[in-house]
């Protein structure tokens, strides 16, 4: 099974990286094929809908693993109440021909005191669109369940997000079974 991982933030140093990188390496301990696409390193070029923007590297990974991913692990800060522009933009590359009948988990690193819901709406609303089969559990993480160099370390955050990633690989096994062959 192959599970894209996408780490949604901009940022060089980032606690969004830090969810993506232990939610990855969860999957892998349930032997899944992690796809690993960071925003903040893996930089896309703004999506203008130019047919030209095919050619370019970044794009062609982005597309092309998520072609082959059975399901997706999304991660994301909250920005001014939304999800980054980096992921938003990352996710007009794709449509739902990438999301249709895959099941998708989601999970927010915010500010703190009660932020993050608005951008973990914000996605499932996008990831809906995209037709992704989106897991009703998510997951927020606040600073504090994180060291000093963003890894997330806090105990509870870390069986939430190997709950979040069990369920992902349940879910898509579960529609994997089941596929139509045309
Ligand atoms: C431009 C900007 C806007 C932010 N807006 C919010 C917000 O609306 N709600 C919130 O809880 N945190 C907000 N924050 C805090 C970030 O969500 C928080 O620091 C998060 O951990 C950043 O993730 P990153 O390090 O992966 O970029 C904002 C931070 C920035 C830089």
């Amino acid at each position: 099974m192959k599970i894209m991982v996408i780490a949604g933030s901009p940022t060089a140093i980032s606690r969004t990286r830090g969810v993506a990188q232990f939610a990855a390496e969860a999957l892998r301990k349930l032997d899944v094929e992690v796809l690993y696409f960071d925003v903040g390193i893996d930089q896309l070029p703004l999506f203008t809908g130019d047919a030209s923007e095919a050619n370019d590297e970044t794009v062609k990974k982005l597309l092309s693993y998520a072609e082959a991913a059975d399901g997706f692990f999304v991660t994301t800060p909250e920005y001014h109440s939304g999800m980054s522009g980096a992921l938003k933009n990352a996710l007009d590359f794709l449509g739902s021909k990438y999301f249709k009948n895959k099941p998708s988990a989601m999970a927010v690193a915010a500010g703190g005191g009660k932020g993050g819901m608005n951008a973990m709406n914000n996605l499932r609303t996008v990831l809906r669109g995209l037709y992704s089969l989106v897991l009703a559990d998510q997951y927020i993480a606040d600073p504090v369940m994180f060291d000093e160099g963003k890894e997330l370390t806090d105990e509870l955050a870390k069986t939430r997000v190997n709950e979040l990633t069990n369920q992902l690989v349940e879910m898509a096994a579960l529609l994997n079974q089941n596929k139509v062959k045309n």
